[in-house]
């Protein structure tokens, strides 16, 4: 029979030290100017909602929605947008955020659509990344912790919709020897 283990990775001490270190370096870099934070959704939704109190108040929040995993581990290779941004992002600046950068698949091609739009700046933010996991290489502005090439879950992260409430991020394991 197959069981499923949590293994604890990063602690939710751990994780909000970080994301409150994250976002000093965001606001060094901007300064006063408007920032628009924009979550790639559902993954991010804690760690936007957590960094967002930290970055000031000239701050605007908005959410896109690209193709999910589903219940798989492995990406499909296909990105789909689900949901588009609701704002003009031409010659703003923006900082998208992710829970995590696996392939990298996902952020190149919103790179590459929202750049024809003409923000003044897009920078990139994500808890977790996985660089051995890299097919497509891009440049990470913030990082919150490098991992192994493992499936994780928590803070966001989902298997299969489950996982997401987690306040701490987590190896999921198959065990099969049970
Ligand atoms: P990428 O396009 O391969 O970089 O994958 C990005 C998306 O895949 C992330 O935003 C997550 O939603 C999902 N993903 C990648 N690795 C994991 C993982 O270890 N656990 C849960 N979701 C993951
Ligand atoms: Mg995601």
């Amino acid at each position: 029979m197959t069981q499923t283990m949590l293994k604890p990775l990063i602690t939710a001490d751990e994780i909000a030290e970080r994301t409150k270190e994250i976002a000093v370096d965001i606001r060094r870099d901007f300064g006063d100017e408007e920032l628009i934070v924009v979550g790639v959704l559902k993954g991010s939704f804690l760690f936007v909602a957590d960094l967002c109190r930290h970055l000031g108040i000239n701050v605007k929040v908005d959410f896109v929605q690209t193709s999910s995993y589903g219940a798989e581990k492995s990406s499909s290779g296909i990105v789909q947008i689900r949901k588009d941004l609701d704002v003009n992002i031409e010659g703003k600046n923006v900082l998208i955020v992710e829970d995590i950068i696996d392939t990298g698949l996902t952020l190149t091609h919103l790179m590459q659509i929202w750049q024809t739009r003409k923000p003044k700046a897009l920078r990139v933010a994500t808890l977790l990344s996985k660089p051995a996991a890299r097919t497509h290489e891009m440049n990470v502005d913030y990082v919150g912790f490098e991992i192994p090439k493992k499936f994780v879950v928590g803070y966001g992260l989902d298997h299969g919709e489950r996982y997401r409430n987690l306040p701490y991020i987590a190896e999921l394991i198959d065990d099969a020897s049970n």
